[in-house]
Order: C-alpha cells, then sequence, then structure tokens
C-alpha cells in the first residue's frame, strides 16, 4: 500500500501504514529523533529517571520502545538544572531512546498540596517538603526542555470528577489556552509538543476541546482525564467520541491507562500509546498479569505450584516456577518485585506486540476477543 511521507513539520512524526478493516484499531510508527517506534506501544513510567527496581538494560529487554518521566517529581528533585547539567534526561537515566515527559498538569492536581489555579498558571506547595512553587505552562515547558525530553506534554488543568459542566468546560478551556502558550514558549527544535484534551465525560466538550487543539496543529494528541474512578464503560464511550474528531496523521495517547483490557478496549477506538504504573507497582505488589488474568502470588494455593507465570514468557521470571517467586514475596526479597516488575513490563509489551500484528492481518477484533475470554476464564 502506498506510503505518503507525512507532511508534519514536527521533530516527532507518525507515520500511519493501516487501519484495521473491522474497528478503529491503528498500526504505524512513530519516528523521533532517537529513533523509531512501533504503535500501538505502551511506556514505562518512570516517574524519577528509573523505571522503579530495574537497571535500564533490563527494561529494553521487555521490549520497551519509549518510556516516560515526570517534570513534576524531576523539578522538585533533584531540579531540572540537576539534570540539565547532568547531560538531560537520557544521560542521566541511561536511557538512550525517546522519552515523552509529562508536563506536571496531573501531578500538581494529584499530588501536590494547597494547589491555586489561575489562569497564569498553578501555585502549590510541594508534597515532598512544602516548598512553595509555581508552574505556568512556559515553566512546565522551560523544564521540559532542560530535561531533553523528545516528547513534552503540555500543562493542562486537571480537575476531579464528577464536576459542574461548567467547571469541566472552564478547565477545558484553559487547557486550550495553555496549549497555545506552550506552543508559543517552545523552543527546542528536536522537542515536540503533545495536546491534551480534557472535557470530562461529556461528548460535546471533548468535541470542543480536540477541535480547538488540532486547528492549533500539534506533533501528537493526548486524551486525558480520564481513569480517575468512572466506570470503565465510560472510558470506553469518551474515547469513543473524542478519537473521530483527531487527526488520523497524528499519535493519540491515552494518558495514565490503564489494565490490561482497557489497552485493548483503547486500541479497538482508535488510540496509539498509552503509559500506567500498574505493571510495575502491582509487579512490586506480587500481582502478575497472565493471559488466565491476574494472578496474586502471595496466595496459599501458589505455595509448591511447579508452573512458571506463562509457559511461553520469554522473561527470566518465567524460568521461574511460581512457588519460587512467591517464595521471594514471603521472604521480604527484592527480587520477588525486580521479577514482577520484568514479567509484568514484557507482558504489557507482548500485548502490544500481538495488537499490531493483528491489526496487520485485519484481525484485531478477534485479537480483542481471545484476550478478553482468557482473561475473564480465570486460569
Ligand atoms: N496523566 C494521566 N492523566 C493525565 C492528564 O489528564 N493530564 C496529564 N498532564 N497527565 C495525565
Ligand atoms: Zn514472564
Amino acid at each position: 500500500s502506498p506510503r505518503p511521507e507525512s507532511s508534519s513539520p514536527h521533530a516527532v512524526r507518525y507515520q500511519l501504514h493501516h487501519t484495521d478493516a473491522n474497528c478503529a484499531a491503528r498500526l504505524g510508527t512513530l519516528t523521533t529523533p532517537r529513533g523509531e517506534v512501533p504503535l500501538p506501544t505502551f511506556m514505562p513510567v518512570g516517574t524519577v529517571g528509573t523505571v522503579k527496581g530495574l537497571v535500564i538494560d533490563q527494561v529494553a529487554a521487555t521490549g520497551a520502545g519509549i518510556i516516560l518521566g515526570n517534570t513534576y517529581h524531576l523539578a522538585l528533585r533533584p531540579g531540572a538544572e540537576v539534570v540539565s547539567q547532568l547531560g538531560g534526561l537520557h544521560a542521566f537515566s541511561g536511557w538512550s531512546g525517546p522519552i515523552l515527559t509529562d508536563s506536571g498538569g496531573f501531578q500538581v492536581f494529584s499530588l501536590a498540596e494547597r494547589v491555586k489555579i489561575t489562569e497564569q498558571g498553578a501555585q502549590f506547595q510541594s508534597h515532598i517538603d512544602g516548598a512553595r512553587l509555581s508552574l505556568t505552562p512556559e515553566e512546565s515547558i522551560a523544564i521540559q526542555e532542560q530535561l531533553g525530553s523528545d516528547i513534552a506534554m503540555q500543562l493542562d488543568h486537571v480537575i476531579a470528577l464528577p464536576a459542574e459542566r461548567p467547571a469541566i468546560a472552564d478547565a477545558m478551556l484553559r487547557s486550550v489556552r495553555w496549549a497555545e502558550r506552550c506552543q508559543q514558549a517552545a523552543r527546542r527544535e528536536d522537542q515536540s509538543i503533545f495536546a491534551i484534551v480534557q472535557g470530562g465525560l461529556d461528548p460535546e466538550l471533548r468535541q470542543e476541546s480536540a477541535e480547538r487543539l488540532v486547528e492549533l496543529d500539534f506533533a501528537g494528541y493526548a486524551i486525558g482525564g480520564l481513569s480517575v474512578g468512572e466506570p470503565p464503560a465510560e472510558m470506553y464511550s469518551t474515547i469513543e467520541v473524542t478519537t473521530p474528531h483527531l487527526p488520523v496523521d497524528r499519535p493519540r495517547y491515552l494518558m495514565g491507562v490503564g489494565k490490561p483490557e482497557d489497552l485493548i478496549e483503547a486500541v479497538y477506538r482508535g488510540v496509539d500509546m498509552f503509559d500506567c504504573v500498574m505493571p510495575t507497582r502491582n509487579g512490586r505488589n506480587a500481582l502478575a498479569f497472565t493471559d488466565e488474568g491476574p494472578v496474586r502470588l502471595r496466595n496459599e494455593c501458589h505455595k509448591v505450584d511447579p508452573r512458571p507465570l506463562e509457559e511461553d514468557c520469554p522473561c527470566p521470571a518465567c524460568r521461574h516456577s511460581r512457588g519460587y517467586l512467591r517464595h521471594l514475596f514471603m521472604a521480604g526479597e527484592m527480587l520477588g518485585p525486580v521479577l514482577l516488575s520484568i514479567h509484568n513490563l514484557t507482558y504489557y509489551q507482548r500485548l502490544m506486540a500481538g495488537a499490531r500484528e493483528a491489526i496487520a492481518a485485519d484481525r484485531y477484533a478477534e485479537y480483542r476477543q481471545q484476550k478478553l475470554a482468557g482473561w475473564q476464564s480465570g486460569g
């Protein structure tokens, strides 16, 4: 099939190879200054410049193509200036592939104390030491430029749901104005900015947000403000009313999501990129993802189970029995959290690799059914 060159002027470009014949799932390539990433993809979370518990070769070995860092955490500690003096986030963390940094918008909402949002930006106190800080759209971009990520996210105004429609509309329109200020503030030619669609669970507000942001022409578009406690069906329907208003030649990134079934449902509706702490956080907590659903390794039933978590998983955890992995957790050994983090990240990468293969063959709808059925089987 013909592959027209993208007309995007951005440092980060998206090439759509194929849309599944039976749903909105897309196969594409993200091209960045630090290499190409096949989409759909999952980005492991490296909040403070480390994917918790893993050395960077282990992260790469899970199949990850791009990782995520956080402006909020790195600006508080050790500070963007320190990261910059140590060569930027790639050199600092040892990850030489593409990095996306979140803007701080969501962390101000979820972590900071005494938050005050004005048109200028956010004022808040650090959750670490209570220090008074501010974050404007311009400051968020300046910090992300110092970190040197390949993709910077716009600063957005995230609010708790449920909320009154006027409050949701206000935050959405402010996020659009902040997106434009981020764009105006950007100086680095080797970094692209993604805009963030907001608007709660309201289809009209989501459409208006998407249309206004698309008008500004960003390298990519994220869907924000979801997975904040709403029922899964409402998250899926909000994705479904948003993606049709996004350009086909730009990547779509669903922020902070999610469970394996959430990824499968979002890809079905046209999403290309994800990040979530779930594989690493749950792994540290002795919960493993498998094709038969989640396995809680602290359960007694795994005590003398000789089987690996998954027969066909190539990860180092799956060279061991479930009984051994359980023992590591019961004994408080640090290898337990490390191995399960590796297994879960490998699981997410294999899930996305399988999705890409299925889309290429116009079989994504079957792939989705097969995965959902397996997770419901309960082993
Ligand atoms: N991470 C998860 N959700 C969001 C969001 O709505 N905005 C930002 N900036 N980051 C997020
Ligand atoms: Zn494994």
